[in-house]
């Protein structure tokens, strides 16, 4: 299996409208590959990924980050996103944005653990009456 084929099992196992292996594809070609960040277990598995978008205005995009149902609440994500910050801040990227379902109370809840704050609501982003909340880190 081939690293993009375990990063979309991942993909299916996470949401109810996964990306398809194709859209995954485009996003490791968006991210530069260097902004695409997998984890791995201790018997080498990817039990984790991110996919980040650097932008021209500076800003770095998180277009997607999933761990597998088995591995979460151990920090996998946590970690994914420490690094892309590291990464990213040596680049001289310091805002990180990533739209969330306005709904989805623990997904925010992590984003707000790891220092991402509330700033808008784009109306009906995912679909009719599918609200996503914008949430931004500003590095200081
Ligand atoms: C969101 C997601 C990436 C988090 O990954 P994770 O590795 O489980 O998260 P972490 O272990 O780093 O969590 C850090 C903290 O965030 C909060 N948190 C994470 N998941 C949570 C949940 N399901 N419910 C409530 N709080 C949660 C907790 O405060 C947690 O610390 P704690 O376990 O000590 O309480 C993972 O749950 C996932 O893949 N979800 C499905 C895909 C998804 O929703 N992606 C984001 C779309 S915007």
């Amino acid at each position: 299996m081939s690293e993009l084929e375990e990063v979309y099992s991942i993909e299916l196992e996470s949401f109810d409208n996964p990306y398809p292996l194709w859209y995954l594809r485009i996003l490791y070609e968006l991210s530069n590959g260097k902004y695409f960040l997998v984890s791995r277990n201790e018997n080498g598995r990817i039990d984790g990924y991110l996919a980040a978008i650097p932008r021209k205005d500076g800003l770095c995009h998180i277009a997607s980050i999933a761990v597998s149902p088995k591995c979460r609440r151990q920090y996998v994500g946590s970690a994914l996103l420490q690094s892309i910050f590291e990464i990213c801040s040596s680049d001289n990227y310091k805002v990180f944005l990533v739209e969330v379902y306005l709904y989805d109370y623990n997904a925010q809840k992590f984003y707000i653990m790891n220092s991402f704050k509330p700033v808008k609501i784009i109306p009906h982003y995912y679909g009719r009456d599918k609200h996503a909340l914008v949430m931004i880190r500003e590095e200081v």
